[in-house]
């Protein structure tokens, strides 16, 4: 079959039950299009319910659903049910960026609608969709009369673990992601933010997330008082203590449970991305997945100051000499910080000006500068958390960077959000980011947020949505304990599973002693390198300062890895100790291979490359005598002929990683 033929819509069952009575319960299962994932609609005393099978194992038990209600009875129970319609999709999609250029949407759907049976007699729908890689839900409130607004006081569904999974977790902050993981058993998780990963002896993994976050807030998860392994969903309140505030009609996200045989499964999933909607831009030529380098670490580092002084970072000629030196190593993007007004007087609400530059700082000549070289221009927009004055910028700002050329953008929420009272992940903010990324869409502009709400696949939507941070990304190591070697190892099974993360790696430069001699990297040199590759990010920062590239060999790893993948394949995967993950760009692959602070070997069998193809990899390995704490910079660059029966041996020091280009030669 050929791909364009392949986008077609297969009903799978199409069955629709109409009930006239109200007496008897009603259980409707909904398999995936593989057989081996279960979503059950329960109907019991007019209580909706769901459970979640693998094959035969209950994964979660007979859970709640729900809603309490300002000024409303609960919208829980006394239901019977109207109609059950199953229906299929399967079919291809192509992607603007990421890392698959074509994604098949393949699952079975159920949509239940219930109605309540006395007074007010309010219609609930229930949409569950199973697909090979989990299974999802949401509500929806379809319009009808006598109501035309809620204000949802808590949403009631459980995630009730038939088992006590292992899990790796943050806690269920509501204004910071920015956390090293625990791995405890589930029942010991007070609170927890998603994606919420877990795994069981056997290795089933499994991960609770969300999808589509609009016009809502963030799901955090809290456990219950009264039964250790049941979750409840915990949303992130308004001041006033209300949720959520909708107009009707209206649909929740979906809640997501991940499932695959193996945590490496976890990663290739596809889930989250098919369960948001195709892009709202049309017009997607000016979108540019892209490295980047910038006047960044210097600051975080004490080289540099984001203020005006001596030591300023943002000046009109450090700027050019960014540029240069990426236009020199065709790094497409230049990131710059500290270039606007007002970071000498940041205090708690602070109004940043984001179109005024510091005296020393011609943003229009280095704008024009960049423009001449090739090399796009990331202007940095750091609110201090006052979203509402960054509103009152918005326009005027976008307008001016339009106006000069400049595509990208990076914002920042460090600081207590205002209006006061609202947190970072509250309903406010997701509508506050939904309408800075629409906004910069129409000026032609890729948004990469940090401090932001989470990531739920809405880049489908907005592929301007380039990146987030929302996480701990490498920056902790320039001022804090710094991040483990197991975090990295983390990461790519939690929090990235939920969408790009802007980790900033590439930090070659382990020591610093020069500007903080009591902070370093814990990592190697060599697992910087291969982070490029397991961090998935379409706006990758190379994130050290220019001197520390110019001249080192290590870089040209840097200068070859894409940012924007055709295929990608998870070769091996442990959460907390290990990940080797596979990308394929045209007829070239490049592979990351990460360890936590044990040294590792692991033999792969290279049955991904091409038939009859002489391919040269060049490996960036750990040296010898590489270790993360004694020896971090020893790495050695080694050449290679292979073919796709041969095997790759990576040795991992640790703390260490390994990366590898692999490209035919003729
Ligand atoms: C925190 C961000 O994560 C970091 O990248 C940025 O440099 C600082 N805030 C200043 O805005
Ligand atoms: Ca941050």
């Amino acid at each position: 079959m050929k791909a364009k033929s392949i986008s077609f819509f297969i009903l799978v069952l199409s069955i629709v039950f109409f009930f006239s009575s109200c007496s008897s319960d009603e259980v409707i299962s909904l398999d995936s299009p593989d057989g081996r994932n279960h979503i059950v609609f329960i109907l019991k005393d007019g209580v909706p319910y769901y459970r979640i099978l693998r094959e035969d194992r209950v994964v979660l038990d007979t859970s709640g659903l729900g809603f309490e209600l300002k000024d409303m009875p609960a919208l829980q129970g006394n239901f019977k049910m109207e109609k059950a319609v199953m229906s299929g999709k399967h079919e291809r999609w192509e992607t603007v960026w990421g890392q698959w250029n074509k994604i098949w949407d393949h699952h079975s759907q159920l949509i239940v609608t219930l109605k309540e049976q006395s007074d007010p007699k309010r219609t609930l729908e229930l949409e569950f969709k199973a697909f090979d890689d989990g299974v999802a839900f949401r509500y929806s409130v379809p319009e009808q009369e006598g109501m035309t607004r809620l204000e949802i006081m808590k949403e009631t569904t459980e995630f009730r673990f038939a088992e006590d999974f292992s899990a790796w977790w943050i806690p269920g902050d509501y204004d910071n992601h920015e956390f090293l993981y625990k791995n405890t058993p589930l029942s010991r998780i007070d609170s927890a933010n998603t994606p919420l990963t877990m795994e069981s002896a056997d290795s089933l993994c499994l991960s609770i997330h969300e999808a589509t976050l609009v016009n809502y807030p963030e799901m955090k998860l809290r456990r219950s008082p009264d039964e250790e392994q049941i979750l409840l969903c915990d949303l992130v309140p308004w001041p006033d203590g209300v949720k959520a505030k909708v107009d009707i009609p209206f649909k929740t996200p979906w809640r997501t449970i991940q499932l695959a045989d193996g945590a490496g499964k976890l990663i290739e999933s596809t889930m989250i991305l098919n369960l948001n909607e195709p892009s709202k831009i049309e017009d997607v030529s000016w979108i540019r997945p892209m490295k980047y380098i910038g006047i960044w670490w210097g600051m975080h580092i004490g080289k540099y100051t984001w203020a005006i002084g001596p030591k300023h970072g943002a000046t009109t000629a450090n700027a050019k000499a960014y540029i240069d030196f990426a236009s020199d190593k065709g790094i497409p993007g230049v990131l710059v910080e500290g270039w606007n007004k007002e970071w000498e007087n940041w205090v708690d609400g602070v109004q940043f000006p984001m179109t005024e530059s510091y005296e020393d700082y011609n943003l229009e000549e280095v704008a024009a500068y960049a423009k001449s070289k090739g090399v796009y221009l990331i202007a940095h927009n750091e609110t201090a958390g006052n979203a509402e004055w960054y509103e009152k910028e918005v326009d005027s700002a976008y307008a001016l960077y339009q106006r000069r050329g400049i595509h990208a953008i990076k914002t920042g929420y460090v600081g207590k959000i205002r209006p006061l009272g609202q947190y970072h992940h509250g309903q406010w903010m997701v509508n506050h980011q939904a309408m800075i990324i629409e906004k910069a869409a129409q000026h032609q502009i890729m948004v990469d947020a940090h401090e932001t709400v989470k990531a739920t696949g809405l880049e489908r939507t907005w592929p301007n949505f380039m990146s987030r941070e929302w996480g701990r990304g490498n920056e902790y190591e320039a001022w804090s304990e710094g991040n483990p070697p197991d975090h990295t190892c983390i990461l790519p099974f939690t929090r990235v599973l939920a969408g790009p993360l802007d980790f900033t790696p590439g930090i070659i430069g382990i020591y610093f002693k020069e500007y903080k001699p009591d902070y370093r990297i814990h990592t190697t040199l060599a697992k910087q390198l291969a982070l490029m590759v397991v961090i998935y990010s379409p706006l990758q920062m190379a994130a050290d300062l220019i001197e520390n590239y110019k001249d080192h060999p290590a870089f040209k790893f840097i200068e070859d890895v894409p940012v924007d993948w055709d295929k990608t394949k998870v070769l091996n995967g442990k959460i907390g100790d290990y990940v080797t993950i596979a990308r394929k760009k045209k007829d070239a692959w490049y592979i990351g291979s990460i360890t936590d602070e044990n040294a590792r070997e692991f033999t792969f069998k290279l049955d991904f490359l091409d038939e009859k193809v002489n391919y040269q990899a060049v490996i960036y390995a750990d040296g010898p005598n590489a270790d993360w704490v004694s020896n971090p910079l020893d790495y050695v660059i080694e050449k290679k002929m292979v073919k796709k029966d041969d095997e790759l041996v990576v040795k991992l020091a640790a703390g260490g990683g390994q990366a590898v280009v692999i490209k035919p030669v003729e």
